[in-house]
């Protein structure tokens, strides 16, 4: 015969609880079997689906339905829709590199917008944090590129927080310090490096790794020409890498420009300047030379060896240190397509149209019986203007310097309008047909456009040993397609009518009822839309002990130590043998320990733990019903506008909990 101690638990029956996956797939389980199955097993036996069908419960599903569109659906169709089989359109057999542009994230801080009251700033720091973390995690699992590159303006007030040289010009970001941007940067590593594994880490079948570079400053990283502060950009290029760079990547060659510091050059006083623009001026004139540097080192790699042909064995004298390069094997090579990146947009003369896909305002109608679109149309284009610390497009020289020093450009990515822009400088020196320039939209939602996007880039250039192109046509190698993504505006209004619609509907049925012309339904402790735990009773008693007899009762293991412990099935076990005589179900008590046959008496068949706090006095005894751990008194039947008030807050209160615990399920699992 085995002991039970107070609590109804064999003595000696305890161990370590076990892990959290044991115990949740345990607890749905036993939710499945004692509280579902009954509530169910009541409903077919009494017939009362019927109330299954209620508004509220009605409006609950359309809810779930609503909620689960925005905060998952939307996304996943958005993104999915912009796989690359449905637009890319190469020959047969060709394994392009595929690449995603992300512009202007410019994660949401004080700087975005001051003044604004409390709530609101941490709110919407949340919900934009969020939606760029589902879109970038969804960018991963659904399209998985080789390669990721960031368009600059990374942060909102990047240039404003402190260093250890440097303050803000301006007054109220002064005490923002060095930390605060810190922060910053780990909220960004929390968006989007944590999420870059997201699809996998592996290269993609003929691809020779997967790359994320970020290092391109925008002019709210570093700020504008004169605005930019050395302090500021020297941490920038310690956590993100230098701005000025050239990778290879799919036999193209990209140059990433920092052109904010560059821009310095073009302002009246720039010889005092010259650290700002220095770096990039020295970049830009060795740019031809490293271009073909890198070229060759690729072709090199690509035919198997190493990219250096490695040092000679002789001895160094110690004053020839100085002049020891790296040794570089100067093959004859072809260059492949350059591709300029730079944050701020090349110059363009006022006026030049950005075709249809900038959603702000789309080209204008051209006059009657003229079908070509405009060539000169104000609204369409990016306005050739600039302010404090911001420039909407590079000076024209900077922008022709730019393109003489890189040379044989062909086409150009760059960020900062926020919303899409597409055209063909004619003007500049480039690698034949003119410079196709693509700015990319912001990625965020709170940047001024309702549907923000992203570019994705095909690149497909097969070449020979010597990096010629083996088609011939070197005009025909990238391929682009704007995503967009969803509208995050949208899904709040929607919500919003939702809810009044919801509200209308509930008011009209809880009038009805409180005019006689619908019978009352009891939607709370009675008739719960979820299964609660119930005393059974009678028939239903014996109807759940089997039950539980069935699972599991007689597999109990008197060796295992604790309270809930489980079997080799995995059957949740709470009982003993004497339980079976109980009339209580065991759903009351589940997960805590059972009262002992002695403790048991007809008023008192649970455990103390669960009447916590409630002392019932002589009177009020006799009108307590127990459910499961929900008591409630009758009460007198309400009538008129109290019954309504009565109707209208319990059915809302249900849809609302269940709406909302839905919701922010779903926000908290991603
Ligand atoms: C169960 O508990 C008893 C007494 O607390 C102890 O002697 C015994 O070793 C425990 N058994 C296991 C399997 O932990
Ligand atoms: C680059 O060229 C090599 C050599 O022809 C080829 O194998 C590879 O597929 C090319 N890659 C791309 C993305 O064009
Ligand atoms: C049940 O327990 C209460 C309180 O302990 C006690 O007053 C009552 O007499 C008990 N009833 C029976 C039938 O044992």
């Amino acid at each position: 015969m085995t002991e039970y101690d107070d609590y109804g638990v064999p003595v000696g029956a305890y161990q370590e609880p076990d892990s959290f996956t044991g115990q949740t797939y345990r607890t749905a389980r036993a939710f499945l079997i004692y509280s579902v199955r009954p509530f169910v097993e009541k409903r077919v036996t009494q017939g009362r689906w019927k109330r299954l069908f209620s508004l509220a419960n009605a409006l609950v599903a359309i809810w779930w339905v609503v909620v689960y569109w925005g905060e998952r659906g939307a996304f996943n169709g958005a993104v999915g829709s912009c796989n690359w089989d449905a637009w890319e359109n190469w020959e047969e057999g060709a394994s392009p590199h595929r690449l995603v542009f992300v512009a202007d994230p410019q994660l949401v801080d004080p700087h975005t917008y001051p003044g604004r009251p409390w709530p609101l700033n941490p709110l919407t720091m949340k919900y934009t944090d969020q939606y760029m973390r589902r879109a970038y995690s969804r960018i991963q699992t659904e399209l998985y590129p080789d390669t990721v590159f960031f368009l600059g303006d990374l942060f909102d007030g990047g240039r404003e927080w402190s260093t250890r040289t440097t303050k803000s010009p301006e007054k109220q970001y002064q005490q923002y310090g060095d930390s605060y941007w810190m922060n910053e940067y780990r909220r960004f590593g929390s968006i989007f490096l944590d999420h870059w594994g997201d699809g996998g880490l592996q290269p993609r079948p003929g691809q020779p790794g997967r790359k994320f570079v970020s290092s391109l400053p925008g002019n709210h990283d570093l700020g504008f020409a004169k605005g930019v502060q050395i302090g500021v950009r020297d941490r920038f290029h310690a956590y993100f890498g230098d701005g000025n760079r050239i990778d290879v990547l799919g036999n193209h060659t990209f140059v990433s420009i920092d052109s904010v510091s560059l821009s310095a050059l073009g302002v009246p006083s720039s010889q005092e300047l010259e650290e700002v623009w220095r770096p990039t001026v020295d970049f830009l004139s060795g740019a031809k030379q490293q271009k073909r540097k890198l070229i060759q080192r690729e072709l090199r790699v690509q035919r198997g060896l190493r990219p250096y042909p490695g040092f000679p064995h002789y001895e160094i004298e110690s004053q020839d240190f100085p002049k020891a390069t790296l040794p570089h094997a100067d093959d004859e090579v072809t260059e492949f397509p350059t591709i300029l990146l730079t944050h701020v947009p090349l110059y363009r003369a006022p006026g030049t149209p950005c075709g249809p896909l900038r959603e702000h305002w789309p080209p204008s109608p051209p006059p009657a019986g003229q079908p070509s679109p405009l060539e000169h149309d104000e609204r369409n284009a990016i306005s050739v203007s600039g302010g404090y610390q911001y420039q909407n497009v590079l000076n024209k020289e900077i922008s022709a310097d730019i393109a003489s020093k890189i040379g044989d450009i062909r086409y150009a990515f760059s960020g900062d309008d926020h919303d899409y822009c597409e055209l063909v400088h004619r003007g500049y020196a480039s690698g034949g047909g003119g410079i196709r320039e693509v700015t990319v939209k912001s990625i965020s939602w709170a940047m001024g456009v309702r549907h923000p996007g992203f570019v994705m880039v095909s690149l497909w250039n097969p070449v020979d040993a010597h990096g010629k192109p083996v088609k011939g046509d070197m005009g025909r190698t990238v391929q682009t397609h704007l995503c967009l993504l969803p509208d995050q505006l949208g899904v709040f209004f929607r919500y919003a009518g939702l809810f009044a619609l919801t509200l209308v509907l509930l008011s009209g049925r809880a009038a009805l009822v409180a005019g006689n012309a619908l019978p009352q339904q009891p939607l709370t402790s009675e008739d719960p839309i979820l299964p609660m735990a119930n005393i059974p009773s009678g028939a239903e008693a014996e109807k759940s002990a089997l039950a539980q007899q069935r699972f599991g009762a007689d597999d109990y293991t008197h060796s295992s130590n604790s309270s809930t412990s489980s079997n080799a099935n995995g059957n949740l076990q709470v009982r003993n043998a004497q339980a079976r005589t109980r009339t209580a179900s065991p759903a009351n008590g589940y997960g805590l320990p059972m009262p002992m046959p002695h403790q048991q008496n007809t008023t008192y068949s649970h455990p103390l733990v669960q009447h916590a706090g409630y002392y019932g006095d002589e009177d009020s005894k006799k009108d307590v019903k127990t459910y499961g751990s929900v008591s409630t008194k009758s009460k007198a039947r309400k009538k008129g506008f109290a019954l309504f008030r009565q109707e209208l807050k319990s059915s809302l209160g249900k849809v609302m909990i269940c709406g909302l615990g839905w919701y922010f399920w779903l926000i908290w699992h991603g």
